[in-house]
């Protein structure tokens, strides 16, 4: 399966927990030898939920009773395509492709099937104020990442969102960076947008698959992009006028370390881009 390999094969985040944003809607209890679809299991037998804060808006599909959606291809502008390859089709309903989550219904995703997100992961190096590129313990350079910290569970994370509907990835990726970490630039920034849009042409895809978020259904999930921006020697980001913005509440340069908790599986993306350039982890 394509891009999961830097993942844990088994998702943890999107099982046996109250489900994002309501009080009361417990999973089916899935250990983890029972997640995969292929292990027949008669005893399970989860609730079904989606949330209301999904009915009847533009961004979303509607009800299962009236769907009539095309699976696994693009679906007019909405892309149904899983990195993961075809997903099975079961009683007219999408089935996740990484196992049972102990939820039916889209919970508060707004597709059935695949939702696509995308994630900017801009980097550079820790520097002490003369410019010195500053070291660990273990002799190696501290990485830092822009993090913004989410609005609607207050996790730190990569500021990524949603790919809308007919939109390209790396439109996405430079959207979401402004609209989160930047505020959308003013008037006034019109040459820091200009620099970041040349900054963002050359990235380095870390993540293409699903990824371990606690909105996951059995018939719902989170699928992302996740691309590596890195400013080796500071002085793009350096120009930044940086403000949280839109579904972002803070935003902030975080130093790079294994204990780092961050949402869903952005973790799992930043320890690839330290190994990639050779840091601290
Ligand atoms: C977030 C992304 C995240 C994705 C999957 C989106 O809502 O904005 O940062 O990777 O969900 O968890």
């Amino acid at each position: 399966m394509e891009g999961k390999k830097i993942l844990q094969e088994v998702f943890f985040k999107c099982r046996n927990s109250i489900y994002p944003r309501s009080s009361n809607i417990s999973r089916f209890p899935v250990p983890d030898d029972k997640t995969d679809w292929r292990i027949h299991w008669k005893e399970y037998n989860p609730a079904v939920y989606t949330d209301s804060s999904v009915f009847g808006k533009p961004w979303a599909d509607g009800d299962s009773d009236d769907l009539k959606a095309q699976w696994n291809t693009l679906d007019g502008k909405v892309n149904r395509v899983s990195y993961t390859g075809v997903y099975n089709i079961v009683d007219n309903l999408p089935q996740n492709p990484m196992g049972r989550t102990g939820l039916r219904g889209r919970g508060c995703l707004g597709r059935w099937g695949p939702n696509h997100a995308a994630d900017p992961i801009v980097t550079r190096w820790k520097r002490s104020e003369l410019g010195t590129v500053i070291k660990s313990k273990v002799d190696l350079p501290i990485l830092q990442f822009v993090a913004i910290q989410r609005r609607d569970c207050k996790e730190w994370a990569i500021p990524g969102g949603m790919v809308d509907p007919g939109e390209n990835v790396s439109a996405t990726l430079l959207r979401e960076f402004l609209e989160e970490a930047l505020n959308n630039l003013q008037q006034s920034h019109a040459e820091a947008e200009e620099t970041l849009k040349r900054f963002f042409s050359k990235g380095i895809e870390i993540y293409k698959g699903p990824v371990d978020d606690p909105r996951n259904t059995d018939h719902s999930w989170m699928e992302t992009v996740a691309v590596n921006f890195h400013d080796e020697d500071g002085s793009v980001v350096a120009k930044l006028p940086f403000q949280a913005g839109d579904d972002a509440c803070n935003v902030r340069w975080m130093d790079l370390n294994s204990d780092i908790q961050l949402y869903a599986s952005h973790k799992d993306f930043l320890q690839q881009v330290v190994t990639l350039h050779k840091a601290s982890w």
